[in-house]
């Protein structure tokens, strides 16, 4: 039997992807494509299984062209790059790897959380280009966590872990959620709020939601009209979420007080973008889960879906288990 035949999106590091050794005949993509790459769409008659990050749109057009794809494992938690109905209707199970980036999702979460909070790439900024002349009593002044109020969208693992460090800053919580997480109520004292609610009474919002259609462009000119003046918006989950025009208006007027957006829309987000020209917004590129030991485990987890669907196992991780019915 000839081993299965794999298209990688991505050329990874050679130590993440050793679990595939000989058991696939795997085609990849270049390190930084940012497209699915033509010379993999040459192979994708031959192909039982396709291995992708979150940038490579996956859509009904392309598996159309695989007829004898068996598995798409996506080496991120986010699915929304994939049709995942398009999948189901053909019976191909998708995979994702929760679990394996919450801590270091929430970890980043927080540092934009606390850079915006207290200002550090202006500061920096100051310090570094000569601005800095003396200790100035009302220079450079941000905002305490303690006693302030974070507000959660989306309490999923990463908004939990999120909820659980902002409360051992002394942050009050609350949140909005389809579902409400008794256990995070009861380790945090979050309250869960309808979205309005939650609007109006957050000094801080972080957003933990998936990007669907219902939480697309969930902040827009009406929502940050809610927000407090004061009030920082955070967004370490998916670009569309936030509408990013309403944001440039509101970040300009100081209808609110700042933005740190690990995700953006577009994205990546072109260098003559206008939010870039904004002070008070701080943006980093995508790097919610951007650590060493993360980055492996999500690529091994990916792995393991892989291998799973296409020894056809039910997959460690999957999106859309009614495959299995
Ligand atoms: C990152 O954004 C992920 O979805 O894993």
């Amino acid at each position: 039997m000839p081993l299965p035949l794999v298209l990688i999106t991505h050329t990874l590091p050679e130590d993440w992807m050793a679990a595939l050794e000989g058991r696939v005949r795997a085609v990849t993509g270049p390190v930084d494509a940012t497209r699915f790459d033509p010379a993999l769409e040459t192979h994708l008659p031959e192909a039982e299984g396709i291995f992708c990050l979150l940038t490579i749109p996956i859509r009904a057009d392309l598996l159309t062209r695989a007829p004898r794809l068996r598995v798409v494992s996506n080496m991120a938690v986010g699915y929304d790059n994939i049709d995942v109905p398009a999948c189901t209707a053909r019976g191909i199970p998708v995979g994702n790897t929760p679990g394996v980036l919450t801590e270091a999702t929430a970890d980043l979460t927080m540092a934009l959380l606390m850079s915006a909070a207290r200002g550090l790439p202006q500061s920096a900024n100051d310090a570094r280009e000569g601005r800095w002349s003396t200790w100035r009593p009302a220079g450079w002044l941000g905002m305490d966590l303690s006693g302030a109020t974070l507000g959660i969208v989306g309490m999923g693992k990463i908004g939990k872990a999120v909820a659980i460090r902002a409360k051992a800053f002394g942050m009050r919580l609350v949140y909005s959620d389809e579902v409400a997480s008794p256990e995070i109520e009861t380790a945090v004292a979050a309250e869960k709020l309808p979205l309005e609610m939650l609007f109006r009474q957050s000094d801080i919002i972080s957003l933990h939601c998936p990007l669907t259609a219902e939480t697309r462009r969930l902040v827009n000119a009406e929502t940050l009209r809610l927000m407090k003046p004061t009030a920082i918006l955070i967004n370490a989950a998916r670009g569309p979420i936030v509408d990013t025009p309403a944001l440039i208006v509101a970040l300009r007027s100081e209808q609110i007080a700042a933005a740190a957006l690990d995700v953006t829309d577009p994205e990546p987000l072109p260098p003559d973008h206008p939010l870039y020209s904004l002070p008070n917004c701080l943006i980093v590129p995508h790097i919610g889960s951007a650590t060493h030991n993360t980055r492996r485990r999500m690529a091994e987890l990916a792995c393991d879906n892989l291998l799973a669907g296409l020894a056809g196992r039910r997959l460690p991780n999957c999106v859309n288990p009614e495959v299995y019915q």
